[in-house]
């Protein structure tokens, strides 16, 4: 054998044999997703699934429309959500579906949106704070003035979350789902610098930081809302091959991925939907409270997740940043012993989580 025919061969080889798992791991990571089960329908329900134009929010807007829900899209492009909730519309049969102009990086669209929805609705019973973008190669400021990953994946829903607690109290026992990332566990969240301004700025970095503040926020949320008859959950939907990791704006090793890698070895976007539906739909999601899910079960989220002092910082740094109005706050129960939940709260919500949604 040449030295050449032996270059190739010990080059092939390991190529072959990575291929072959490549092409292997797929299937079988596919075929370990748990679908939701649940026959619940959400007749008379009101919905709101932000980034429902594309990726797991779409999935998720069609099954909820299916289950005769009225869905509201929030969406930052009209031109592009219209088609697909015109698509959504004529899978389902259901013709309440609507699209609401929604920049979650954007304080001023958010309080528009939540304006609209306070303004035209009776009441909310699931908000699904599902938008999301990775992290930009290069640090980008958003309108707000905050660096923009954080201040889309996580100031966005929080402004929104407080805006619209009014009409969720209204529902009866509803839900508040926030999608994060098991990234969330390589998160590192200075709260002197979220934005970047002291530290180096790396994508990675900025988006396990806000998908961590997905989880500090619910936990900090589930403390503050306890007995309220609101309920919040977090999850991690799997990796799953979507656009989020396909945006022109990031780093091209990652928009190389997401072109040939992530078609083949990851979920489907109707299998990633399939946790947060699960806590949309289940008894447990109407039950359970600042819990971490995966696969449509509970995990345990990092230890820093579970930090309860940092929650509570984040949770303060965010009202500011956000510049929430002292009567737009939710309060925090553990100052106030009169609103702490008693045993029989918590059967009575259990009872209404279940038989409500049915
Ligand atoms: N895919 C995964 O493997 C994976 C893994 C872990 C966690 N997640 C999380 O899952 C969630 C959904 O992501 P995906 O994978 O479905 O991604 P996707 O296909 O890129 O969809 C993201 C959605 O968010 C919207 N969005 C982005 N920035 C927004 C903004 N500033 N204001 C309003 N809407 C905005 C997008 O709108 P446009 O269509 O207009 O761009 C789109 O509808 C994200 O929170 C993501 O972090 C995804």
């Amino acid at each position: 054998m040449t030295p050449w025919a032996i270059a190739l061969v010990v080059l092939a080889v390991p190529i072959g044999i990575l291929l072959l798992s490549l092409l292997l791991f797929g299937p079988i990571y596919r075929a370990l997703t748990r679908k939701c089960s649940e026959n619940v329908r959400l007749d008379g329900k009101t919905v709101v699934v932000t980034g429902a134009s594309a990726g797991l929010g779409k999935a998720t807007a069609l099954e909820l429309a299916k289950r005769g829900a009225r869905v509201i899209m929030g969406c930052r492009n009209l031109t592009k959500a219209q088609p697909v909730a015109d698509d959504i519309i004529s899978k389902s049969g259901n013709t309440n579906v609507v699209v609401r102009h929604l920049e979650l990086s954007d304080f001023a669209s958010v309080r528009k949106f939540a304006a609209q929805i306070n303004a035209e609705e009776e009441a909310l019973h699931i908000l699904i704070n599902n938008a999301g973008i990775a992290g930009t190669k290069n640090k980008e400021v958003a309108s707000c003035g905050h660096e923009l990953v954080l201040a889309t994946n996580h100031y966005g829903h929080f402004l929104l979350t407080h805006l619209l607690m009014g009409k969720l109290k209204a529902g009866t026992s509803s839900r508040v789902i926030n999608v994060s990332s098991a990234l969330h566990a390589d998160g590192q969240l200075d709260i002197e610098d979220l934005n970047f301004d002291r530290r180096r700025y790396r994508f990675e970095h900025a988006y396990s930081q806000s998908k961590l503040a997905n989880v500090l926020f619910t936990k900090e949320l589930a403390r503050r809302l306890k007995g309220s008859g609101v309920v919040t959950n977090v999850l991690h939907p799997g990796s799953v091959n979507t656009e989020v990791l396909r945006r022109p704006n990031q780093a091209l090793s990652v928009f190389l991925f997401g072109r040939f890698i992530s078609p083949i070895i990851f979920r489907t976007e109707t299998q990633g939907a399939q946790t947060q539906l699960y806590l949309a739909l289940s008894e447990e999601g109407g039950c359970e409270s600042g819990c971490y899910y995966v696969n449509c079960r509970k995990a345990r989220s990092s230890r820093e997740s579970c930090d309860s002092d940092l929650a509570k910082k984040l949770w303060e740094v965010s009202c500011k940043n956000v510049h929430l109005e002292p009567a737009e706050m939710i309060p925090d129960s553990r100052l106030d012993s009169s609103s702490s939940e008693n045993p029989r709260d918590a059967s009575q919500r259990r009872r209404i989580g279940h038989s409500d949604f049915t």
